[in-house]
C-alpha cells in the first residue's frame, strides 16, 4: 500500500464524479473526507474506501446553501485532516445542480437555487477554506467547471452562467492565494455519464465517471488554471467559440 501523503476533501462527496475521484485518490494512497448532505450514505462510501484501499476515509456534513455553517465546517475539516497525520488538505469542488433551462424559466426560485448552489455556495465554502489552505502552507483546489460556461447556449445558458461565474471566481481565488502555495485547477468538463446528464438526449463524447476521474486525477497532480476534460473538448470548444453570433443564434443548441 502506498504511503498516505495528502487528504482530499470532496465537497459533494455523494456526486458520481466526486465518488469516482475519491476512489482514484484512495487508490493512490490519499486519505479522503467525503462532505455532503446525506451523511449516512457518505459513511457507507467512506467504509468502502477504507476497506478497498486501506486509507483513512470519513464523512462530514456539508450543505452548500448553509452559508453561515461554512466557517465551522472548514475548521472541522482542518481538524479531521490533522487526525490523518497532518497531511496536506486538498479540495475537490464536486457539488452542483443542473435543472433544465425550461424548468428554470418556469420557476425563478429553482433558478435562484441553482445560482446559490453552484456560485454562492461554492464561493462561500472555498473562501471559508482558504485560511486552512494558507495555514498549512498551500494546497490544491480542483473544481468541476463546465464547457457550458464557455458560450451561452439557448438550451442551458442559466446553468452555463453559473459555471462561467465560478470560473471567474476561481481565477481571482487562484491569484489571491497563489503566493501562499495554493494551486487552483478548473476542469472545463464535457458531458459525463451521471445523474446530472441522464435526463438529456444522447450527448457527444460522453465520458464514463471512472475514465473522467482518472484523467482529472492526472491533471490535478500537475496542472493549474483551466483544462478541458476529456481533452477532445479543447478543439471542439475552440470551434464553437469561433462560430459567429448570426450563425450560432440560428442553431438550436
Ligand atoms: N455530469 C456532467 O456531465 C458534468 C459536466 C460538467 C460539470 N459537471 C459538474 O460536476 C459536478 C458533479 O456533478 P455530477 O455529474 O457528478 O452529478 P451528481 O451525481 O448529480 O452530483 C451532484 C451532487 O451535488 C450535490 N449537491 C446538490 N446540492 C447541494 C447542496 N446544497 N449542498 C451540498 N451538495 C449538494 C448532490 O448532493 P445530494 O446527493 O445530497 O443531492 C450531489 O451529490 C457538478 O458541479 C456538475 O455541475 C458535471
Amino acid at each position: 500500500m502506498p504511503a498516505v501523503t495528502e487528504t482530499w476533501l470532496v465537497l459533494g462527496g455523494g456526486s458520481t464524479i466526486g465518488r469516482a475521484f475519491a476512489q482514484r485518490a484512495a487508490a493512490a494512497g490519499a486519505a479522503v473526507l467525503l462532505a455532503g448532505r446525506d451523511v449516512a450514505e457518505l459513511e457507507r462510501s467512506a467504509a468502502d474506501l477504507r476497506l478497498r484501499h486501506g486509507v483513512p476515509a470519513t464523512s462530514v456534513l456539508f450543505d452548500a446553501l448553509e452559508l453561515e455553517a461554512h466557517r465551522g465546517f472548514a475548521r472541522a475539516c482542518a481538524t479531521l485532516a490533522q487526525g490523518n497525520g497532518h497531511r496536506q488538505l486538498n479540495l475537490l469542488l464536486a457539488f452542483g445542480i443542473m435543472p433544465s433551462q425550461a424548468e428554470c424559466e418556469a420557476d425563478p426560485l429553482l433558478a435562484r437555487r441553482m445560482v446559490e448552489t453552484n456560485v454562492t455556495g461554492a464561493a462561500s465554502v472555498l473562501t471559508a477554506l482558504a485560511p486552512v489552505l494558507r495555514g498549512q502552507g498551500g494546497g490544491v483546489v480542483v473544481a468541476l467547471g463546465s464547457v457550458a460556461g464557455e458560450r451561452g447556449r439557448p438550451r442551458n445558458h442559466l446553468y452555463g452562467a453559473t459555471k462561467a461565474a465560478l470560473a471567474v471566481f476561481l481565477q481571482g481565488y487562484a491569484a489571491r492565494h497563489a503566493r501562499h502555495g495554493v494551486r487552483v485547477l478548473n476542469l472545463l468538463a464535457g458531458p459525463v455519464d451521471t445523474a446530472l446528464t441522464w435526463p438529456l438526449p444522447r450527448l457527444p463524447f460522453i465520458a464514463s465517471p471512472a475514465a473522467f476521474a482518472a484523467q482529472a486525477w492526472c491533471q490535478a497532480r500537475r496542472r493549474s488554471g483551466q483544462v478541458h476534460l476529456p481533452r477532445i473538448w479543447a478543439p471542439v470548444m475552440a470551434a464553437i467559440r469561433a462560430v459567429p453570433d448570426r450563425v450560432f443564434n440560428r442553431l438550436d443548441l
